[in-house]
């Protein structure tokens, strides 16, 4: 398995293009199962989630092609309603082919996901959801199987006890095609949950309420091809700006919505560092564009305490990040992770590069500022890995970060993109037999 060889201490400044968002790219590109005609998605960030999820889908009969950096997704005639275990227990995502198999073709055989490093992830909300809907679902030998009694799924009320965003987006793809009318109370409110509902509308389907307390859809007997494209983000450009901030660098983050990630920006401030939009605000492609300048030159990065929450809380998508950057900062900083359980597998990395973390309960308390020196790390989960590259950016001397293929899943061109605003760093490709 490959490495990341950084060599800490510059600070990086420059123009940083964010990419479409990976956890909206992945449900639009599930939304093509809901009809026969063509769905062209713009801006699918080139990360491996993306990859697996057109191989789980053309699995299933949906014909994919690339016309000039838009990708069309074409679901005909359903090949298979069977998502394999190979398939999802690489991508946790997999998991919403559930909802629209069973609207589009009245059944679905879906795997578990399995176990996951950042806590036990369960799909029970997933499952109560598709029994709101008329489905009987049963587990077996590791696969969900579901059927829709009647073979067309009926509206209904589903009742989440969290806003859970898989459930939520799961929960919207079979609506969409119920007979009748459905609500869903306490939905996610997450900026990729609006994408999706943007995108659905967009193919014809009835949705009133997102951003509120319910979300109300009219099922339609089918739905049409559209075009779309998928929001910017957030949590990419977060990690961007903390990029800057540990380095004491300055960097444009282009196409960042502010709108998007306004606590996390909030938060920016209050530890030091200089953050302004710019532009339109939106990141609709014009000339002018928006974006968010994050300077941190002549700052002095105080501690302050975060707790992660639902949108529009702090993400826990960046949580790790942060606590690298609150390594740096002066005073003791808490960090309560509120979304996942076991969300700290970072920190015992962060103390190798000699962050002082003591870890209590559901908190992670961090003194600075610490010196950080160069170690090797090993990355456990995607923004678990990120924060380790950040915090070796910052590091003196060299750090090695292990197992990065959590990084070629979800952040397009890191390296190039972190190189091109002055910092260094080389992959280091990891020997064949290591590989298995
Ligand atoms: C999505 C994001 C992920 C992000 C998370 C929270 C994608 C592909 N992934 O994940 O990056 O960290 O939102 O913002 O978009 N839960 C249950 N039962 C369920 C489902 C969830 O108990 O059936 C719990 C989870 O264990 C967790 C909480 O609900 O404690 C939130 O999880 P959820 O919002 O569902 O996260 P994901 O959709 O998996």
């Amino acid at each position: 398995m490959d490495s990341l060889l950084i060599r800490g201490g510059q600070q990086l400044s420059g123009q940083v293009p964010i990419a479409g968002a990976k956890n909206a790219a992945l449900p639009a590109m599930v939304a093509s199962l809901l009809t026969d005609e063509p769905l062209v998605l713009a801006r699918l960030p080139a990360v491996n989630d993306i990859r697996s999820l057109k191989l789980l889908l053309a699995g299933l009969g949906v014909e994919i092609s690339e016309h000039n950096s838009t990708t069309e997704l074409r679901a005909a005639r359903l090949r298979s309603t069977h998502a394999d275990y190979d398939l999802v227990r690489k991508m946790r995502a997999s998991v919403l082919v559930l909802g629209p198999l069973l609207a589009r073709a009245g059944e679905a055989e879906v795997s578990l996901p399995g176990g996951c490093a950042i806590g036990a992830r369960p799909v029970n909300l997933h499952v109560e959801a598709m029994r709101a809907l008329g489905a009987e679902v049963v587990l077996e030998n590791g696969y969900l199987r579901a059927r829709a009694r009647g073979h067309r799924l009926r509206g209904g009320e589903i009742v989440l006890p969290l806003p859970s965003v898989g459930a939520t987006e799961n929960a919207l793809m079979a609506a969409v095609l119920a007979e009748g009318e459905s609500r869903i109370v306490n939905p996610a409110r997450e900026p990729e949950v609006g994408d999706l509902v943007r995108c659905l509308v967009a193919m014809g389907a009835r949705i009133e309420g997102f951003g509120g307390s319910a979300i109300h859809v009219q099922g339609v007997e089918r739905l049409g091809g559209a075009r779309h494209r998928v929001i910017s983000d957030r949590i990419e450009a977060g990690t961007y700006a903390i990029a800057a901030a540990i380095t004491g660098g300055c960097l444009k983050l282009a196409g960042a919505v502010a709108d998007d990630l306004e606590v996390f920006l909030a938060t920016l401030r209050g530890a030091g560092v200089d953050v302004v939009a710019y532009g339109d605000g939106d990141d609709d492609g014009d000339d002018e564009g928006g974006g968010v300048v994050v300077d941190a030159r002549d700052c002095r990065l105080r501690a302050c305490d975060v707790a992660t929450a639902a949108h529009p809380g702090f993400p826990t998508d960046l949580q790790a990040q942060f606590m690298a950057l609150m390594t740096r900062a002066e005073g003791e900083s808490r960090i309560t992770e509120r979304i996942f359980e076991n969300r700290f597998m970072h920190v015992q990395e962060l103390e190798r590069l000699g962050a002082r973390i003591r870890v209590r309960g559901a908190s992670a308390l961090v003194s600075g500022p610490a010196e950080l020196r160069g170690a090797q790390v090993t990355a456990t989960d995607l923004r678990a890995s990120v924060s380790l590259v950040l915090a070796g950016l910052a590091a003196e001397g060299e750090t090695v970060v292990n197992r990065i293929y959590h990084l070629d899943r979800g952040y397009a061109g890191l390296e190039d993109k972190l190189r091109a605003c002055g910092a260094s760093l080389e992959r280091l490709p990891g020997r064949a037999d290591a590989a298995a």
